[in-house]
């Protein structure tokens, strides 16, 4: 009878219980304290031939202490942290956790887009603080999002979902991505594509659904917030490493735009005191998919791909094809 084989689970998912398939089929280990330096890392990784990860930096390096490694399952959609062109070279699957987070993402885009423009968190805020308060009409005056246009910027699953919503909000919804849908998908969608400094410029509120990479690093900078609109609203639930943080922290205090919504940030955990200072942004901590559907479902995704990995079939979440199991 063959042995085991080893996965290592590197951080506790939220919904731990959903793990437990892992068990019938590995030999599991889950770091239950803080996250892994790169050594720590590094030596947990040495026997593993699976690695359920969150989050972490998985480099080349890292790849290399782990000679038997075989799949690295991320714990997310995104995945940025891995170095997928490392993998690669090594013949080490990366899979990823599509479409089950995706509606529970654009709920919660609308949702920020709700909290900065109708000013809820602020408002929520003030009467928690026992500030005082003056209870007359204008007090908070706020913006609607109805009937306003919507930029959406990464039309992938998780932009079109929120195009859906936005729908519901007599929004006009306008997107860019380097993939342009076809004429029919649009009509359907019932979405125009524009130029994306056309998106900018025309742009009421803006949501940022791209992947990071070279090519989306910094795509919102100075030059952007040029051609955005005093008025507009900036949201982000995908990377935040998408705006350049140094120019939206100038923007937002200079008034160039309006308010920023932001689930995500340059250099998580740590968020810069301007940001969560200023009057006219919200801020959540990178929870736009945790929800506990979510999460079960993420939790389920990577273990599947484990499982399918680890016995020998490509796994269905796989993001660096082809691959072929080590022997
Ligand atoms: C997770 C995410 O919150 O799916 C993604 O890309 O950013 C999120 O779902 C994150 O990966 C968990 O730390």
């Amino acid at each position: 009878m063959s042995e085991k084989k080893f996965v290592l689970v590197s951080r506790v998912p939220q919904t731990p219980d959903a793990l437990k398939i892992l068990y019938d089929h590995f030999e599991v280990r889950i770091n239950e304290g803080s996250p892994y330096s790169k050594d720590q890392f590094c030596k947990a990784l040495e026997d593993v031939d699976g690695l359920f990860c969150d989050d972490d930096e998985v480099d080349g390096e890292i790849m290399d202490s782990a000679t038997k490694l075989q799949i690295i399952a991320n714990y997310g959609v995104g995945y940025n942290n891995v170095d997928v062109v490392a993998a690669q070279k090594r013949g080490i699957a990366v899979t990823n956790t599509p479409e089950v987070l995706t509606e529970s993402v654009a709920d919660l885009a609308i949702g920020l887009m709700i909290s900065v423009s109708r000013r809820v968190s602020e408002a929520n805020y003030i009467l928690k603080k026992r500030k005082p308060l003056e209870w007359v009409g204008f007090y908070l005056p706020a913006v609607d999002i109805n009937h306003k246009t919507l930029g959406i910027v990464g039309f992938g699953r998780i932009g079109q979902a929120l195009a859906q919503r936005a729908l519901g909000f007599n929004m006009k919804v306008i997107y860019y991505d380097t993939n342009r849908c076809s004429i029919n998908e649009e009509k359907q969608l019932n979405c125009e594509f524009r130029e994306f400094n056309e998106l900018l410029k025309e742009a009421d509120f803006i949501s940022l659904h791209c992947n990071l990479d070279k090519s989306t690093l910094h795509l919102i900078g100075e030059d952007q917030f040029n051609l955005i609109k005093p008025s507009t609203f900036l949201i982000n639930t995908a990377r935040g490493a998408v705006i350049d943080e140094k120019a939206l922290i100038k923007a937002l205090q200079t008034k160039k735009i309006a308010g920023a919504a932001l689930d995500v940030f340059e250099d998580e955990p740590s968020i810069p005191n301007e940001l969560l200072d200023a009057d006219n942004t919200v801020v959540t901590p990178h929870m736009a998919s945790g929800t506990f559907e979510a999460r079960k479902a993420m939790t389920e995704r990577c273990c599947t791909n484990l499982i399918m990995a680890l016995n020998e079939k490509t796994p269905q979440d796989l993001v660096n094809p082809p691959w072929k199991p080590k022997k």
